[in-house]
């Protein structure tokens, strides 16, 4: 679902790159290190600077990314147009990913899963396009933030069938995900690192 004017303007300011790069990257990279090197897929992009993140502090060589909205795609466009072919953008939908199984050694989360209506059918495309032994690292809102009386009259959330904590980790291992780190605040966030196993064969290399 695209974001409101009041969530656009939320996550269109420097006061929200500030917090996504000084604390919500910096948890993620504390519980799941960073890659090696690789490519990387994010989605729900909003204007970029999560792709700068993964470039600059997560590792990776390479980030695809797309957002569900057109004018979200060209910002990040401009913001990223110096990277050159190591950020490619295009608009999408995280519940149909375009790109073929097995193609990304990571994918990032920042926020925008709970955006998304079918929410499970996301985490199952996000597993599908993972490299085995591949990582997800995600960030979440979380059910009682989207119906809180404030929140729910500021924000445009789906709000059917939203998800508390327990019930994204049980997503994530529906998926076929094992969760290694689970980091639950206030009801309302939550932080996670999810992998996709190894292929036999890699295990034993
Ligand atoms: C809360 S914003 C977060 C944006 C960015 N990740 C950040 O941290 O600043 C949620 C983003 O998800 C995008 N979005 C919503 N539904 C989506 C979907 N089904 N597929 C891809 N992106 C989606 C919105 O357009 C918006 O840019």
């Amino acid at each position: 679902m695209i974001l409101n004017t009041f969530e656009y303007l939320m996550m269109n300011n420097p006061v929200r790159a500030m917090l996504q790069r000084r604390y919500e990257a910096r948890k993620l990279l504390r519980m799941g290190g960073p890659m090696r090197g690789g490519r990387a897929l994010e989605v729900g992009c909003g204007r970029g600077v999560g792709v700068e993140v993964i470039l600059d502090c997560f590792g990776a060589d390479a980030v695809d990314a797309f957002d569900l909205d057109p004018r979200m795609v060209a910002k990040a466009g401009r913001r990223l147009k110096r990277r050159g072919d190591r950020a490619r953008l295009w608009v999408g939908d995280a519940a149909r990913i375009d790109a073929a199984d097995a193609t990304y050694d990571a994918v990032f989360d920042f926020g925008i899963i709970h955006h998304v209506p079918e929410w499970r059918a996301a985490l199952a495309e996000i597993f599908r396009v993972l490299k085995p032994g591949g990582r997800f690292y995600a960030e979440e809102v979380l059910r009682a933030y989207i119906l809180h009386p404030i929140w729910r009259r500021l924000l445009d959330h789906p709000l059917e069938d939203r998800f508390d904590h327990a019930q994204f980790q049980a997503g994530l291992t529906q998926a076929g995900f094992v969760v290694t780190a689970a980091r639950p605040f206030a009801k309302s966030f939550a932080w996670y690192i999810a992998d996709k196993a190894a292929a036999p064969d890699a295990e034993r290399a």
